[in-house]
């Protein structure tokens, strides 16, 4: 797959090794040249360094790998470069107190679908810290992660499936991008869990067999 990455920050450096070594051709995109090329030559494998433009050019999966806001104002701008393609976002809008920074309005996700209206946006790898993200693989008592997928789209989802496969984690049917908004309250949740009080969110939920009462 043609992979074109937008940022070259942690979550570009964290996914983009993970695809460079499954095979892909990747394209890392930064505002600063400087910063793309040294991400390019860090997770290797052929990566070539570019601007935002060329790499949302490039490729047929975007990942935008950049702040929330930034996200939507750099998505508007490329919008013909993004039209057709797989737009992947992995944004958290929290803000201050763990606060959503949507609140009471549409999600992140659906800010970068209304800023690309061309492209099919998928939302993915927002629940774990990049350092998960940086494991190989993320897998915890045996288990391989589970990494919710929302979107709308059957072959940008088919597509997003195959990069989590790639970073060894296992794909889970999150729904439409309409409830992409919960995954991103979910983020939310669990940093203000995890950063907040010190608390283990994986302890929050039941195993199956439970969830749903002892009768079921
Ligand atoms: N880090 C995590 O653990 C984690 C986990 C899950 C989800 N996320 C989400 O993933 C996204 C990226 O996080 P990150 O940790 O990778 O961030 P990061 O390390 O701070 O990298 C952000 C990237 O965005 C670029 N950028 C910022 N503003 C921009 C603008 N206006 N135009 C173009 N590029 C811009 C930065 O470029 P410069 O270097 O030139 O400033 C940098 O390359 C965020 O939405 C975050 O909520 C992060």
């Amino acid at each position: 797959m043609r992979i074109g990455v937008l940022g070259t920050g942690n979550m570009a450096d964290a996914l983009a090794t993970h695809w460079v070594r499954a095979g892909h051709e990747v394209t890392i995109g930064g505002r600063d040249p400087h910063k793309a090329e040294r991400l390019a030559t860090r997770v290797g494998g052929g990566a070539k360094p570019a601007g935002l433009r060329a790499a949302a050019e490039s490729g047929q999966v975007v990942l935008a790998a950049l702040p929330f806001g930034a996200g939507v104002d750099v998505a508007r701008d490329l919008r013909a470069a993004l039209e057709g393609k797989v737009l992947l976002d992995c944004s958290n809008p929290v803000g201050p107190g763990f606060g959503l920074l949507t609140e009471g309005g549409p999600s992140a996700a659906q800010r970068l679908a209304a800023a690309a209206p061309g492209a099919h946006v998928v939302k993915a790898f927002n629940l774990c810290h990049e350092d998960v993200w940086r494991m190989r693989p993320p897998v915890f008592d045996g288990r391989p992660l589970a990494v919710p997928v929302c979107g709308d789209d059957e072959t940008a989802l088919v597509r997003v499936r195959e990069l989590v496969r790639d970073v060894g984690c296992e794909p889970v049917a999150g729904g439409g991008l309409g409830r992409s908004g919960l995954l991103e309250a979910t983020a939310a949740l669990f940093i203000s869990l995890w950063v907040g009080e010190g608390a283990d969110a994986q302890a929050i939920a039941p195993p199956l067999a439970y969830a749903a009462g002892p009768d079921h």
